[in-house]
């Protein structure tokens, strides 16, 4: 579950009129922008919790196989809130960032602390997953990552017995990041997962996508993947990785606790006001689909909940 077959590329038809609904999603965009601004946190949030389509064929729920998102979309239609709340804007002004030299600190509880540098990361052997990744938007793209499990990294700082969490933070450089300017959200921007989420092998740490260098508005240079979790616990640009025996509090849980939670596994089945959707709308195709518990990766991941109401974690 979860692989795609790189050789399911999209008919360019079916990629133009892709486009066209990418268009459209603009305006969207700027309306989520509005919500934002409107200075209540919790509704502040909306931009992640209540898109609902706004153009594209009537949308009926139906199984829809997975084909790569192309690559202008991926890169195209954003979520960067450090540049802008409005995805196009995002994807463009983020095009002049900084992302070399760059340096990762790892610390916290662990035997080894270290700071990697973006050669050290690069030097992991690098692989290429393909995974779905669904937004509490409520849309949900196909994309080919490069990167290695973050697992990896983590075992060579060597956690310590007591640690149980790691809290990973974005950038903090408001001269580069105009949105940090603003207080949207509390800056940085910090995730968090439990140690054995993040030393899952579906965990990894990406540093391209389709086969590229990373662009910088998908979080170059270096990027956190969880794809069985809502898009938002995937942070862009990490400088910082601490393990931790408390539970990390994540900046969508400090702007909106009632909607986002530490986990934010993907679940179609909670009830409002936590952010979950029974369908998503798959870019660039107009279609909807159901969503999946987990977001389809259930077989791998399920065994990491055993016994956990998912409802009260959620
Ligand atoms: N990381 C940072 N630092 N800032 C952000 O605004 N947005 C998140 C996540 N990581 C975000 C972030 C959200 S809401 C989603 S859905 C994904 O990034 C989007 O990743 P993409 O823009 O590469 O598709």
């Amino acid at each position: 579950m979860g692989k795609i077959d790189p050789s399911e590329i999209t008919p360019e038809h079916v990629y133009l009129n892709r486009r066209q609904l990418i268009k459209g999603m603009g305006a969207l965009a700027a309306a989520s922008f509005l919500a934002a601004c409107s200075g209540d946190r919790e509704r502040g949030a909306s931009p992640l919790s209540s898109a609902t389509p706004a153009t594209g064929p009537a949308a009926t729920p139906d199984p829809l196989e997975d084909t790569l998102t192309p690559y202008d979309d991926v890169t195209g239609f954003v979520n960067f809130y450090e540049f802008s709340l409005s995805k196009t804007e995002a994807a463009e002004l983020a095009e002049d960032f900084r992302t070399s030299p760059w340096e990762v600190e790892v610390g916290g509880l662990v035997h080894s602390p270290r700071t990697f540098t973006l050669e050290e990361i690069l030097a992991y052997q690098q692989q290429e997953r393909i995974y779905r990744m669904r937004c509490v938007e409520g849309w949900s793209m196909v994309i080919p990552w490069t990167g290695f499990p973050l697992s990896r990294l983590l075992e060579a700082v060597d956690p310590t017995s007591e640690a149980r969490f790691v809290r990973f933070e974005t950038l903090y450089d408001p001269e580069q990041m105009p949105g940090q300017k603003t207080s949207v959200l509390d800056w940085p921007y910090v995730e968090g997962l439990r140690l054995d989420e993040a030393m899952h092998d579906l965990t990894i740490l990406a540093t391209g996508l389709y086969g590229k260098q990373l662009p910088p508005q998908n979080g170059a240079p270096v990027r956190l993947v969880a794809p069985w979790k809502y898009g938002f616990k995937s942070l862009k640009s990490i400088v910082k990785i601490d393990l931790t025996a408390d539970m990390p509090v994540s900046t969508w849980v400090t702007a909106a606790p009632s909607r986002y939670g530490f986990y934010a596994n993907v679940n179609p089945n909670l009830s409002p006001p936590i952010a979950s959707q029974p369908t998503e709308r798959v870019i660039g195709t107009g279609r909807q689909r159901e969503t999946e518990l987990f977001n389809g990766y259930g077989e791998a991941v399920a065994h990491l909940y055993a016994g956990m109401d998912l409802e009260q974690n959620f």
